[in-house]
């Protein structure tokens, strides 16, 4: 089999059930998927990456009944926070089940689980019959794919099929928390903000700097298009004319640095500057860009999760 591209669910659940991966919308970004205690199809997702393997997966559910399967121990803060927001765009840790595959948990002793609010998601797991283990469907290092197009450029020749769907709602990953400890943390923030998680869990915690040990992997560059990144202020900053120059940001950029820049990218609202965040830099790198300007934006809200995987993919 080389990459087979179909928007029939079947077709996809029979790969999975067959050992084969399969990429599949969610509306956060497109995930790579495999049976979660099928090791050998576990082994091919971390292959065709270039995935450490000390980089745990997340665990994707199409129901709620389905955690049984992998956790039996799930805390009031955890059942708060599924209550709240299962199905969506939230990643939570807990306790792991023994019959989880130490590769999907880098052998911790927890597993990332979500439930995706994406109708095309959920019943492609549903019709799989097991939960699906998956990162986000790019090359190790790359930017996430926000579109079944983007999956076909990284991956295109291997051996894995595309579930072809709807292009990503929200464009930037799931928020993961820690339920295993008494006070949930927040280990990567993303697409449900801070102020979301704090109206159920006042008491939430999160940390800039203190991640990497609990989340692997964090500790990888990650979210890096080829151009050089520059974060600006405002696009009055912009001043290139040597390289091949683009910008993206809230703020309207002028006549003048228009002349500048080889593409452009005003975002009207900060939801259309995480959506677009990603998509951008693959626009980019196909372009041939040599630098991006980024404009800063406060890190509030979905804010914090946008400068996050700039600052990332600056590193
Ligand atoms: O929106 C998303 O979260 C997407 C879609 C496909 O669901 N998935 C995604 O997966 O972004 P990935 O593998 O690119 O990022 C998963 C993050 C990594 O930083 C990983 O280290 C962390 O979750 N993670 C997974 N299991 C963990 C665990 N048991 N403890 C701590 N961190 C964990
Ligand atoms: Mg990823």
């Amino acid at each position: 089999m080389k990459t087979v591209l179909t928007d029939n669910v079947n077709t996809a659940a029979k790969i999975i059930i067959n050992s084969g991966i399969v990429a599949f919308p969610t509306e956060t970004v497109y995930g790579l998927g495999a049976n979660v205690f099928d090791v050998k199809a576990l082994n091919k997702i971390f292959k065709v990456k270039g995935r450490e393997k000390d980089n745990p997966l997340i665990v994707h559910i199409s129901s709620k009944s389905q955690l049984d399967f992998l956790s039996s121990e799930i805390s009031s803060s955890a059942k708060k926070l599924i209550n709240a927001f299962f199905p969506g765009a939230l990643t939570i840790i807990l306790q792991r089940n023994e019959l989880i595959p130490g590769l999907v948990t880098a052998n911790l002793n927890t597993v990332a689980v979500r439930m995706p609010s994406s109708k095309a998601a959920r019943s492609f797991i549903q019709r799989c019959g097991v939960p699906i283990a998956a990162p986000s469907a790019n090359i190790s290092g790359s930017p996430s794919p926000t579109t079944y197009k983007h999956v076909l450029e990284d991956f295109n020749g291997k051996t894995l099929c595309i579930l072809k769907g709807p292009d990503s709602k929200y464009g930037i990953e799931s928020t993961v928390v820690d339920c295993s400890v008494e006070i949930p943390v927040v280990l990567r923030p993303g697409a449900i903000t801070i102020e979301e998680l704090k109206k159920v869990i006042p008491g939430i915690k999160y940390r800039k700097k203190h991640q990497v040990v609990k989340s692997p992997g964090l500790k990888y560059k990650h979210y890096s298009p080829k151009a050089k990144i520059q974060i600006i202020k405002t696009p009055d900053e912009i001043k290139s004319k040597v390289y091949k120059t683009a910008y993206i940001g809230l703020g309207k950029t002028g006549k003048d640095k228009m002349k500048l820049l080889s593409r452009i990218q005003i975002c009207n609202n900060v939801g259309q500057y995480a959506k677009k965040l990603f998509w951008f830099f693959r626009i980019c790198d196909n372009e041939k860009i040599d630098l991006i300007y980024v404009q800063k934006i406060p890190e509030s809200g979905i804010g914090l999760a946008i400068m996050n995987r700039v600052k990332k993919a600056l590193k």
